[in-house]
Parts: structure tokens; C-alpha cells; sequence
């Protein structure tokens, strides 16, 4: 019945399917890198006129520009806190008021805070006349290694409250805002699969499975605003997140989630007054859909929030070599990105994660293949800048003023 299959046709079949599958993998190489290709346009205009820094082009829209720093570098590297100073009207610590990023954690044991670093950035923005703001209080990484063996749902509660009162009491009334609670959603992959599944699309299930959420329940989320605001009532308190940002099915379905996690907390009262939207943008992908992400945009502004781009950057990790080009590519990011995002009125602040590429964490996480230096910022490692800078200016240049 069956053709006995001869050793020889089962290699000629096996030389074939190999040969299908390295031909079908070249194909969508080639396509993929076809359409990367097809961002660039050598011609694209990123002339920004006149000298005014970053800060001044926000300001005189009624926005504000400012980055993530890390520690020490404010006084190790002169050229870029010069930088900062020009170009910045608002910063905020990309470690040092995380739970625990060592030498020095802001937590080094249950019951010791060390404040050094974060005094010391706070010092310095006042005496530049800058903003800081705060991140962040409750996240499920960068959590102590006594965490797991403290913390339980006897102590939970108390160990939270006592972490809030004491680090947003000791900056009270200076800090512009907080991002209280940091990725309490799924991600989108997996909110995907649990819609395929028939799993119902509601809080409950929508959020992320973190230490916090085992500990205190789902309510954790308005405990901390509520505990965070009642130690502060002079900060904006933000809930951030990411993976919001294009036209897939993983950022559509969190989008989704968010927006249901915003409008459950704003029926219970919850003092809750921004989304904080990070932003690490890809300079791949072609799903952008500027209608998509400015429906969202109004949705979450018409439930009386302000919206803050947290953490924006760019990866460069699926660009080619060339640098002019990744240069073009990511700049048009930059520009297609904030001018979709700065037409929504409730968006009031721009931040970048970092300023010079010489302190990206993307060099650590999403290093590029050819491992040559990602260029993801608005200024290159010699605090030169580049087209992002334009392309950034160009997006506020553009901006309708605030009210
Ligand atoms: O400084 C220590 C070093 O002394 C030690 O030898 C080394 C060994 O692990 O770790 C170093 O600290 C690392 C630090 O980055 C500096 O590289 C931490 O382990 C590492 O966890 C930390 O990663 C940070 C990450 O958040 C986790 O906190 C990144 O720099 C930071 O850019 C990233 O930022 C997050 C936002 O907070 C939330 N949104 C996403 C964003 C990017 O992941």
C-alpha cells in the first residue's frame, strides 16, 4: 500500500525540506529587511529653526522635557549635567528610589533607608531650578534580596505603608510626581491568549502575578495611591506602564486593560491623577497607527487624567549598521511617535529614559547584533546631538499650546 521509502528518497526528501525551509527563511529575511529599509527616507526634512534648547521649545507649549538619571553621574560627568541643566525642566532617578539597585540601594535591609543618593539628586535639581519626580514605589523587580524571606501577607500591608510614609513624607511638597505603582498589567501576549481562551477580560485577570498582588490582593493598587497621596497631597500620582504604544493585537489588548484598570480606580475614588505611558519605542516596527493610539490617548484623558510620556526612547537593535541611516529611521520615530501623542491636550510631559547614549540601559538589555553602540537617544555619547534632538524639538515646535 505504502511505497517502501528507500534511503535514498528519504534523503533527497530530507535534502529538499531543508532546502524549503533555508529558501522560505532568506525570503522573510529579505522582506523583513525590505520593509526596515523602506522607513528610511534619505530626503526627510528634520530642520528645527532657531537656537532654544529642548526645555524652552516644551515651555513655551505648556509642556515640559525632561530624563531619567542615573546615580553618580551628575557629578562624574560634567558635559552631560551641563546638558541637563540646558535642556531639561524636569528629572527623575533611573535607580536610586527604586527599592533596591546596589551601591548605595535605597533599601539595603528591612529597616535601614539610605537617602544619599536621591538627597543628592534632589539637591541638585532645586539648585538648578529643576523638577524631580519620583519612581518607583511599588513594582515587582528591583525588589531586595530580604524581600522574599520579610515580606508575607501578615506583614505585607504594614511594610508597605511604612516604605510610602517614609519615602514620599521625606519629600513631601518637593517632588512633582510619583509613579506609584509601576507594570501592574499583564503583557499583552498573554492577555491575548487568555481572551483566545475565553478567560474573562476584567481586572482580576488582567493583572500582572506580582509578589504585591499574592501578598494584599488586587486591591493593593488603590492602597498605594491612597497611602501615597495621603504622604503627599502635592505630587501627581501616576500609574505607569508600557507596551501601549502600536497597532498589534498584544499593545491593543493592553491598551484595553489599562483603561479598565484606570476606570475601576477612578469609580472607587482612588487618588489617581496621570497614566504614565514609558514609551520604549521600536524603530522595526511598522504597526504605528496614530488614530489607534490617539483614540486611547482620549479615552484615558476623558476620565480627567493627564497623560505623561514616562520613558521614551527608541531601539535601534533591528536597524542596519549604517549610522546615518539608523540615525533617519529613529528620528522619524521620535517625530511620527510625539506628534501623534502631543495632539492629545491632556499629554503634559515628555520624558526621555536618558539623554546621551552613553547611559542607555538598552546597551545592556537590548544590545544590537553587530554589537555596535546603540544610538537610541537625543544626543550621542560625546553629548553631541542628533537627529532625535531635531526631531524631539520639531514635535514641541509643532505642539498646540496648553491651556
Ligand atoms: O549597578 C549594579 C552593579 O554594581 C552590579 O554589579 C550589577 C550586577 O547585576 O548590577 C548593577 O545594577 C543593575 C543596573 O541596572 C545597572 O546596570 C541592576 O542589576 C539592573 O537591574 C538595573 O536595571 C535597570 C532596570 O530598570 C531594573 O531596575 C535599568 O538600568 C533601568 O533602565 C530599567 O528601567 C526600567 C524602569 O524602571 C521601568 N520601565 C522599564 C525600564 C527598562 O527596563
Amino acid at each position: 500500500m505504502f511505497k517502501k521509502i528507500t534511503r535514498r528518497n528519504f534523503i533527497w526528501f530530507s535534502l529538499g525540506f531543508v532546502a524549503a525551509v533555508g529558501t522560505t527563511k532568506v525570503t522573510l529575511n529579505y522582506h523583513s529587511k525590505q520593509k526596515i529599509l523602506a522607513l528610511d527616507n534619505p530626503a526627510k526634512d528634520f530642520t528645527v529653526i532657531g537656537t532654544s534648547s529642548l526645555k524652552e521649545r516644551a515651555a513655551v507649549k505648556g509642556l515640559m522635557y525632561g530624563t531619567a538619571i542615573r546615580n553618580h553621574h551628575l557629578w562624574e560627568d560634567s558635559k552631560l549635567a551641563e546638558t541637563l541643566v540646558k535642556e531639561c525642566q524636569i528629572l527623575v532617578p533611573e535607580w536610586a528610589l527604586k527599592w533596591y539597585i546596589p551601591n548605595p540601594a535605597l533599601r539595603p535591609e528591612p529597616n535601614i533607608f539610605d537617602f544619599s543618593e536621591v538627597d543628592k539628586i534632589l539637591a541638585f535639581a532645586q539648585n538648578k531650578g529643576l523638577q524631580l519626580r519620583g519612581h518607583t514605589l511599588v513594582w515587582h523587580e528591583s525588589l531586595p534580596p530580604w524581600f522574599q524571606d520579610t515580606v508575607n501577607s501578615n506583614n505585607a500591608q504594614q511594610i508597605l505603608e511604612q516604605h510610602i510614609n517614609t519615602v514620599v513624607g521625606r519629600y513631601a511638597g518637593k517632588m512633582h510626581s510619583w509613579d506609584v505603582v509601576n507594570e501592574a498589567i499583564n503583557e499583552g501576549y498573554l492577555l491575548v491568549r487568555e481572551q483566545k481562551n475565553n478567560i474573562p477580560n476584567n481586572l482580576k485577570n488582567n493583572l500582572r502575578k506580582t509578589p504585591w498582588l499574592e501578598l494584599l490582593g488586587d486591591n493593593y493598587i488603590d492602597k498605594a495611591f491612597r497611602l501615597t497621596h495621603q504622604a503627599d497631597p502635592t505630587a501627581t500620582l501616576v500609574y505607569n506602564d508600557y507596551g501601549l504604544d502600536y497597532d498589534t493585537d498584544a499593545d491593543e489588548a493592553k491598551r484595553n486593560a489599562v483603561l479598565n484598570l484606570l476606570e475601576n480606580l477612578k469609580s472607587k475614588g482612588t487618588p489617581i491623577h496621570a497614566l504614565g505611558i514609558q514609551a520604549h519605542l521600536d524603530a522595526s516596527e511598522t504597526n504605528f497607527n496614530p488614530d489607534k493610539l490617539r483614540s486611547f490617548l482620549r479615552d484615558v484623558a476623558s476620565l480627567g487624567l493627564k497623560i505623561m510620556i514616562t520613558e521614551l526612547d527608541v531601539t535601534d537593535e533591528k536597524l542596519p549598521s549604517d549610522i546615518e541611516m539608523r540615525d533617519r529611521i529613529i528620528a522619524k520615530t521620535y517625530e511620527d511617535y510625539l506628534s501623534t501623542v502631543l495632539s492629545e491636550p491632556a499629554v503634559t510631559t515628555v520624558i526621555t529614559w536618558g539623554i546621551s547614549d552613553k547611559y542607555s540601559w538598552l546597551s545592556d538589555f537590548k544590545p544590537r547584533p553587530d554589537k555596535a553602540a546603540v544610538r537610541p537617544l537625543p544626543f550621542d555619547a560625546n553629548m553631541n546631538r542628533k537627529l532625535g534632538w531635531n526631531a524631539i524639538a520639531r514635535a514641541f515646535d509643532n505642539a498646540r499650546l496648553r491651556s
